[in-house]
């Protein structure tokens, strides 16, 4: 079964939804998962200890100073237990004690001193999900590594609409499955391969504070090493600077300048599969100034020099020796972007160019959701609109398609 020896410890907040935490004990016992659980006290005002015993088949965990639970498993140990910490429902409240470190219950002070993943399904009202306080906790939930499933969209118990109503048991369960099993777990399409993956920007410094960068968010190439570790891969991922966590079960290595970047990629070598994501800086600038350059009063502007950066697709498509079985490119455009991707296939070497528009108005850049283009020597294929996470997996089992069999 697909959570057979695993162990979740399950955080359950006060909200409505706490009744389908219910349904998620059942799921995960359903998958060969065992569950510890805590409810917190608000959490016991819309279910029972009884009920969640009763699932869990284990003794439910409800208070911090209680002498009976630190005595038969304490609340460091409860936290370190499990494989993955869940929290479902996750209210607004144990957001924000989560986001700011808070430690004053059973369930916040197990969330802190865990060192293990958390998975959070949020649920609560569209105002307080939508609210700037809600936004801020989760942007620092997501940087410190929270992963999230849902909310959903629909109608509330409150009567309103929106965002904001907990992720269905089943979702649930398939993010603690996929949580839990995306290390290179050995089995998959390239279990036996190994993916260097390029993602993000590059920053190139002008002086000590500027830099010249661009707009690339790193979530498409993130979510391909993601995707390619889930498929079995050994993945090394070069990231430029973004602000993601490092995707689980990866070995990321973090770089600022496109020179670091291609030194990177040498470095990780060999691999079968090269993947070149980054939005690399084309021009670095001549002589970086070794102290902040100074406004004049009544100088010009300074001007830049530039020299161009080194090629780090074209450099590994066209190695003689060592070089990778599929190398992959992407082309990002803002018009005639078939025409570029064909004209880049040829020029850089690679194998494949994956191509997207991303001009004005598309919100591509920095956004969740891709429009791709696959370019090979044998044509064109495009796909429909689809979220960078999916564009990722369906991606990844293209390439493990087109890769030669004996690589
Ligand atoms: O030439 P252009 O920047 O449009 O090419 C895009 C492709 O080339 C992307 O795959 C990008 O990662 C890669 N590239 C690179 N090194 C550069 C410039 C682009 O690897 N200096």
């Amino acid at each position: 079964m697909s959570l057979s020896g695993k162990s979740v410890l399950l955080i359950i907040g006060g909200g409505i939804a706490a009744y389908k935490s219910l349904e998620l004990i059942r799921e995960i016992k359903k998958r060969g998962g065992a569950v510890h659980a805590i409810l917190t006290k608000a959490g016991s005002e819309f279910v029972t200890p009884l009920s969640v015993a009763s699932l869990a088949g284990e003794k439910v965990f409800t208070d911090l100073f209680s002498l009976t639970d630190e005595a038969e498993m304490g609340h460091i140990e409860l936290s370190r237990s499990a494989d993955l910490v869940v929290v479902a429902p996750a209210t607004a409240d144990l957001l924000a004690k989560m986001a700011h470190g808070l430690a004053n219950d059973l369930a916040s002070t197990a969330l802190l001193a865990t060192d293990k993943r958390v998975l959070v399904a949020p649920a609560m009202n569209v105002r307080m999900w939508t609210h700037a306080a809600t936004t801020r906790n989760l942007a620092t939930l997501k940087k410190d590594g929270v992963l999230f499933v849902g909310p959903d969209e629909g109608e509330m118990a409150c009567g309103e609409f929106g965002p904001g109503r907990m992720a269905e048991p089943l979702a649930i369960a398939d993010a603690i499955e996929t949580a839990l099993g995306s290390k290179p777990s050995g089995k998959g399409p390239l279990s036996g391969k190994h993916v260097v993956i390029t993602s993000g920007p590059t920053h190139e410094p002008i002086d000590p504070v500027r830099y010249i960068a661009n707009r690339s968010s790193g979530k498409q190439g993130h979510a391909l090493a993601a995707a390619a570790a889930a498929a079995g891969a050994k993945v090394t991922l070069i990231s430029g600077p973004v602000s993601l966590p490092d995707p689980h079960g990866v070995k990321t290595v973090h770089v600022e300048t496109a020179a670091d970047m291609l030194g990177a990629v040498e470095h990780a070598m060999p691999a079968d599969l090269a993947i070149f994501c980054a939005a690399v800086a084309d021009w670095r600038v001549k002589t970086e100034a070794k102290d902040k350059i100074k406004k004049q009063k009544g100088a010009p502007p300074p001007s830049l020099a530039l020299d161009p950066n080194p090629d780090i697709l074209a450099t590994i498509a066209t190695r003689k020796k060592g070089r990778p079985a599929l190398v992959v490119g992407f082309a990002a455009e803002t018009t005639d972007v078939l025409t570029y991707a064909k004209g880049k296939l040829a020029s850089k070497g690679c194998d494949v160019i994956v191509a997207n528009d991303v001009g004005a108005g598309t919100e591509v850049m920095g956004g969740d959701a891709n429009i791709v283009h696959l370019v090979t020597v044998r044509g064109v294929e495009t796909w429909p609109k689809l979220p960078k996470t999916e564009v990722a997996t369906r991606l990844i089992a293209e390439f493990a398609r087109l890769l030669p069999k004996k690589s």
